[in-house]
């Protein structure tokens, strides 16, 4: 057998015998042992030291041992505590469990129940620490280049590039907004040969024509009032590397003639200059416009559009691709956890159902604000429904759930829940939250109708002054 670290065990107890007696018995396992005779020096310890279970007296002086508890799961919240306990104290037991200790020895005790009791806390902690590891495992898989998604639609953009990067074509990206569009670019970007040079983006929607020229091409000194000196335009600061021409359908006419040449013969003039100067740059297009119309109405050039449209990524809405929604919420968790330096776990199956529901029309930008608000507002390690936004929880709009079964298919049970869920809200909104008269309109019980509510994660508004039973706890 290779050698293995032994185990750390911290025992805090105030009686020196038992400490002694439970020391030499766990050494005797080939644990190694640390000591502490207070609460106080118990977190001291923890603060220094790794450790891998706390076996813990409630009966302390000074710091009792439930506050002791308390401030190590704040501290350490996936550390076992084992919580020693009178056999007369068995209330001593219950507050111990509330506050987040799994095992419990009631005193008197046998050295081997002791052992016993250790071990399955150290074999919990071992099955959570594998789980997380696993769960990193997974979203490593389920992630291409901070791209998440395990979807279908979205495992066939993963693909679409991997084999898109590498090639010279210029790509052009569809996709409403919020869903991930210029991530997708830089993704492509970086998988690309170009990597080592630039990643220029330009946001064409929000320039004047002549600003964006000025500033794809560059000017000289003099070529319009203002220019007071000769300026680079951002194709030159691409050179060897990727443009990412945001908002692509708000390009004006002359501005696209010029691109096109750029594409046709990989070169352009600075304005006001008459020598050209060449470049070798790919385009990365984005739009969320419908650019057929666009061309129809003569707005954007064909020629154009077919010069940029070599590969096509369509980024599907996120109403499309439920199934990503708790990846998602995991993984921006664990973002705005970190940056906010909180403590937040998980988000509770209520608050999961209300994400889970919403149609996110502004995608995943929305529903990545969504959770940053959560975590920041958070004062526990879960999020619960209450912090979902209001328009979250009850939704004004009349829209209905669409009825349109996608190309990827969809469960027809959770359709028909969400239809069942919206009806039920508008109900709701149209009796002011008055059950009983949401039930009439619906033509239901008002049994049935709380029943459903319980079932479907609505919770009663206690601001309507309602009655709140169908709070699922
Ligand atoms: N699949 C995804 N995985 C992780 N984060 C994502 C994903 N899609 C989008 N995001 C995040 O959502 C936010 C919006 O993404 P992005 O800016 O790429 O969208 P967009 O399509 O360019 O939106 P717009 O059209 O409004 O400019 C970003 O913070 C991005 O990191
Ligand atoms: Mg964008």
């Amino acid at each position: 057998m290779t050698e293995q670290k032994s185990l750390r065990i911290l025992i805090v107890d105030d009686e020196e015998v038992l400490r002694d007696v439970l020391e030499a018995v766990l050494r005797r396992e080939g644990f190694e042992v640390l000591l502490a005779a207070s609460g106080e020096e118990g977190l001291n310890v923890l603060d220094n030291e790794e450790v891998d279970c706390v076996i813990l007296d409630v009966m302390l002086p000074g710091i009792s041992g439930i506050d002791t508890l308390r401030a190590i799961r704040i501290s350490n919240p996936t550390l076992p505590v084992v919580v020693i306990t009178a056999f007369s104290s068995i209330d001593g037991a219950i507050e111990a469990m509330k506050h987040g200790a799994f095992h419990y020895i009631p005193k008197p005790f046998k050295n081997e129940e002791v052992v016993l009791t250790l071990n399955k806390a150290l074999e919990q902690r071992r099955l959570s620490r594998e789980n997380e590891w696993l769960k990193s495992e997974l979203s490593e898989k389920y992630a291409y280049s901070n791209i998440i998604g395990k979807s279908e639609a979205m495992r066939k953009i993963f693909d679409l590039i991997r084999l898109a990067a590498p090639s010279r074509s210029n790509i052009l990206i569809f996709g409403e907004s919020g869903t991930g569009k210029e991530l997708v670019a830089k993704a492509i970007h970086h998988a690309s040969p170009r990597a080592r040079n630039a990643f220029v983006t330009v946001n064409s929607g929000s320039l004047p024509p002549e600003l964006l020229e000025s500033s794809l091409f560059g000017h000289m000194k003099g070529a319009f009032t203002g220019a007071i000196a000769t300026k680079r335009g951002l194709f030159e600061v691409a050179d060897g590397g990727s443009i990412f021409l945001d908002e692509i359908g708000n390009i004006n006419l002359d501005t696209q003639a010029k691109l096109l040449r750029v594409i046709q013969e990989k070169e352009f003039m600075r304005l006001g200059s008459v020598d050209t100067v060449k470049v070798d740059v790919r385009i990365i297009a984005a739009t969320n416009a419908d650019l057929q119309k666009l061309m129809q109405d003569l707005r954007f050039r064909e020629d154009l559009f077919y010069r940029l449209n070599v590969i096509t990524i369509t980024l599907p809405p996120l109403r499309r691709r439920r199934e990503d929604i708790p990846l998602l919420v995991n993984h921006f968790l664990q973002k705005y956890a970190d940056e906010n330096k909180r403590l937040v776990k998980e988000v509770t199956p209520d608050a999961m159902h209300i994400l889970m529901d919403h149609t996110w029309p502004g995608n995943v930008r929305e529903l990545e604000n969504t959770i940053e608000r959560a975590v920041v507002l958070c004062t526990t390690d879960r999020i619960g429904a209450d912090l979902m936004p209001e328009y979250l929880r009850y939704p004004v709009s009349t829209e209905q759930p669409a009825m349109v079964v996608p190309t990827d298919g969809i469960s027809l049970k959770d359709a028909v829940s969400r239809y069942e869920r919206t009806m039920i809200l508008q109900s709701l909104e149209l009796a002011n939250g008055v059950q009983k008269k949401a039930a009439e309109l619906l033509q239901l019980k008002p049994s049935t109708l709380n029943e459903m509510m319980k079932r479907l994660g609505i919770h009663a508004r206690s601001n309507a002054g309602v009655e709140s039973e169908a709070v699922a706890e």
